[in-house]
This record gives C-alpha cells, sequence and structure tokens, in this order.
C-alpha cells in the first residue's frame, strides 16, 4: 500500500470565527468528536504508518483545550513534520510560552486573509461585526503572529486567493513576511466547498482571469521578489497551464516555486496516470474519527472511508473502498477527455476533488480545467 505523505487531522469542527470562504463549514463541534486519548492513539498509529507529515486543523483546533497535550504528544515523535493551522485569536502569553517550550518544533501556520481590515474581514468576518470589531480582530490576529514570531516559533502565514482579495496578496505578503516576523506565506488558492460554495461568483476565478494573476506572480517570483512565498494548488493544471501559456521555461519555475508534479517523478509516474494523490498518498481525519481520502472530500458520504472510532488505520486502509477505487483509478476513466489531452504527463485528470463537490464523482471531469470537454464526461462514466 502506498505510504502516507500527508494526513489532516481536523480536530474539532467548532470554530470562533465564521469565515465566508471555509471549505469546512465549521461553526459547531460534530456530536461525539474524539477524546483525547483517542485522539493520541490515532496520532500514534498515523506515525507508525510513516506518514511524512500531519498539519492539525479544524474548525479551530485552540477549542479544544487538550491542543497543547496532543501537540506535544505529536512533536515527541520523531522524523515526521508538525503544524497546527489557526486562526491566531489564542495566542495568550501563556499559550505561547507553553509552545516555545513543549513543541519547539512545531510549524504554526496563522491564517492571515488580507494586508487590511478590509480585506481580512471579507473573508473572516463575524456575523453582525461592526466595522470597529474588525480592525479590533484583524490586530488581534496580526498581534498574534508577532507575538508567536517574537518568541522564536516557526510562524507561518496563510492566506487564501480569491478572486475579491487576489489585488492584496503581494501586500499581505509583505505584512506577514517583512512586518509580522513570518516565516513564509503560504498562498491558498480558493476551492469551492463548504461556505465557500455560497459565493463561487466572488471568489472563483475563471481559468483565463486564474492564469494572469498566476503569471504576474511567477515573474515577480522569478525576479526574486517574493522569495518566502508558497504555494498550494488544488491540481496541477492550475501550476502548468498558465506557465506553458506564458511561455515559461516549466523546470525554472518549478524549482523557483518548489512545486513539481507527482506525475513528474519517474517511480510515480510509473506506477499511476492519476496527478491527484488524494486517498493515496494523503488522508484526512474529522474531529470524530472519520476519515476521508483528502481534506477537500470531507463529509461527500460516498467517500466516507471509515471511523478511527471503530477501526485501525490499518483496518481502515486496507478495506476502505473509496481509497480502493481511488488508487486503482486510471486517467482513462476520467471523463473531461483527460486522458488524450496534451498536459495528461503533468497533470493527469486536475482536482478529483473538484470533479466530486461538481458532479458527485472522482470519475468526473474537473470542468474548471478550460482543457476538459464536459461532452465526454458522460461517455466515460
Ligand atoms: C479551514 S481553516 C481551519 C483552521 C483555522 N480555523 C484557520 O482559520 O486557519 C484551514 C485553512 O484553510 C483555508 N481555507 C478555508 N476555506 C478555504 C477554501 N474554500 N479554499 C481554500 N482555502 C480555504 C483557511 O483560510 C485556513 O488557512
Amino acid at each position: 500500500m502506498a505510504g502516507l505523505v500527508h494526513v489532516d487531522f481536523n480536530l474539532t469542527n467548532a470554530c470562533n470565527l465564521a469565515c465566508t470562504h471555509c471549505h469546512s463549514a465549521s461553526g459547531k463541534a460534530l456530536p461525539e468528536e474524539l477524546t483525547t486519548d483517542e485522539i493520541i492513539d490515532v496520532v500514534h498509529q498515523l506515525h507508525a504508518a510513516g506518514t511524512l507529515s500531519i498539519a492539525f486543523a479544524g474548525g479551530e483546533p485552540f477549542m479544544r483545550r487538550d491542543l497543547l497535550t496532543i501537540l506535544g504528544e505529536a512533536c515527541r515523535l520523531d522524523g515526521w513534520r508538525v503544524s497546527v493551522i489557526t486562526n491566531g485569536l489564542f495566542f495568550s502569553d501563556g499559550v505561547v510560552a507553553r509552545l516555545a517550550d513543549e513543541c519547539p518544533n512545531l510549524g504554526i501556520n496563522v491564517s492571515v486573509d488580507g494586508a487590511t481590515p478590509d480585506t481580512f474581514s471579507e473573508l473572516r468576518t463575524q456575523p453582525n461585526a461592526t466595522p470597529a470589531a474588525r480592525a479590533a480582530l484583524f490586530r488581534r490576529v496580526t498581534g498574534g503572529v508577532s507575538k508567536a514570531a517574537a518568541a522564536g516559533l516557526r510562524v507561518s502565514v496563510n492566506t487564501t486567493m480569491t478572486r475579491a482579495t487576489m489585488h492584496d496578496l503581494r501586500a499581505t505578503y509583505r505584512l506577514a513576511v517583512e512586518e509580522l516576523g513570518a516565516d513564509a506565506l503560504v498562498a491558498i488558492k480558493f476551492f469551492p466547498a463548504g461556505f465557500g460554495r455560497r459565493h463561487l461568483e466572488r471568489y472563483d476565478f475563471p481559468a483565463s482571469v486564474w492564469s494572469r494573476e498566476f503569471q504576474a506572480l511567477t515573474r515577480d517570483k522569478l525576479a526574486g521578489a517574493l522569495p518566502r512565498m508558497q504555494l498550494s494548488l488544488p491540481s496541477a493544471w492550475e501550476f502548468y497551464l498558465p506557465l506553458i501559456e506564458g511561455g515559461f521555461d516549466l523546470a525554472e519555475a518549478e524549482r523557483a516555486w518548489n512545486n513539481r508534479s507527482p506525475l513528474r517523478e519517474p517511480a510515480y509516474g510509473r506506477s499511476r496516470s492519476i496527478g491527484d494523490v488524494a486517498g493515496v498518498h494523503e488522508l484526512c481525519v474529522s474531529g470524530d474519527g472519520s476519515v476521508y481520502p483528502s481534506i477537500l472530500m470531507v463529509g461527500e458520504k460516498d467517500m466516507l472511508c471509515g471511523s478511527l472510532r471503530h477501526q485501525s488505520l490499518e483496518q481502515l486502509r486496507q478495506s476502505a473502498a473509496p481509497l480502493r477505487r481511488l488508487r486503482e483509478l486510471r486517467l482513462a476513466e476520467v471523463g473531461g477527455g483527460c486522458s488524450s489531452c496534451d498536459l495528461a504527463g503533468l497533470c493527469g485528470g486536475g482536482s478529483r476533488s473538484r470533479a466530486l463537490a461538481e458532479h458527485g464523482s472522482v470519475t468526473a471531469s474537473d470542468d474548471a480545467c478550460p482543457l476538459t470537454t464536459p461532452a465526454l464526461t458522460e461517455a466515460v462514466r
């Protein structure tokens, strides 16, 4: 069975914010979330399975009172990267001191979706918040980042790239890296799920707009203007297609962004024709122990793989039908004409999560890609 490169562990669905783009549609805790002991057992199982990187998120992970115990336990285990993704509202002096003491190797990603209270509150708003409350929230979050960075913690800033807020990305980079002391800015492309699906017109990028934006970013990156900006994109065509359209040298852009399709790795390319690693090298565990192939598939009934409350990780990975389906999936089964696309060897079917979100099937086409031919979808299914 393939090795787990990355696992997202959503410790709770509870959240003290109500972000309009939230792909997890977080707010209330799930009815029966895992206990501390159950979580620590799952963490040990994931580590024993050889997972290379684990990210604790939610919901807001700091809503759990036992978070520092869980992080401390994960950080004590060797040979993997441990990170926590947070809204940054819980960095009291006591919490920062305990993190520095008990989790020195922890990566902390604080979400700052804009360089001003206005842009920030486009996504990270609370219902009925006044302008003064929004400004105070922005100050608290940015203050949390600088406090954690000043204490020597390894802090990065996450920021979601949406069509409505993209104009502020470079200013957010400067704020995060030059003013707040973050190690990096991780720019995450908007994914149409959860609450975010209510705002597709405002947040989602048509492919042509994305292509233009990403080419401009890549020009800045190659010119050395954004050395600490990293990328998180749902699929490989969102990286390669704008680069090809813009006449960029792909190898040079891959090096600059430190980003490369798994299909470009000879061993991977020999064993799989699908570029999306969901369910194969990636999993997501929900707060109640339910497992999904990817954080972007959480809540999709057909993709529920089982529960770590009732099964061991090994049993679940061996028996879960959605995981087997994704492991065995071949590009020829994917709709939209992907297998005859010129980008097949780079992309391999686009985002299986987006195909699932749009069409309810992991063999459907990723219609966000302008190269797909939707008419071919039905024929293949
Ligand atoms: C769902 S949040 C959970 C952790 C924490 N509560 C926080 O605010 O960072 C994890 C990360 O996903 C990002 N995110 C949320 N919805 C998204 C979407 N629709 N597309 C892309 N990224 C999204 C958030 O901005 C955040 O950086």
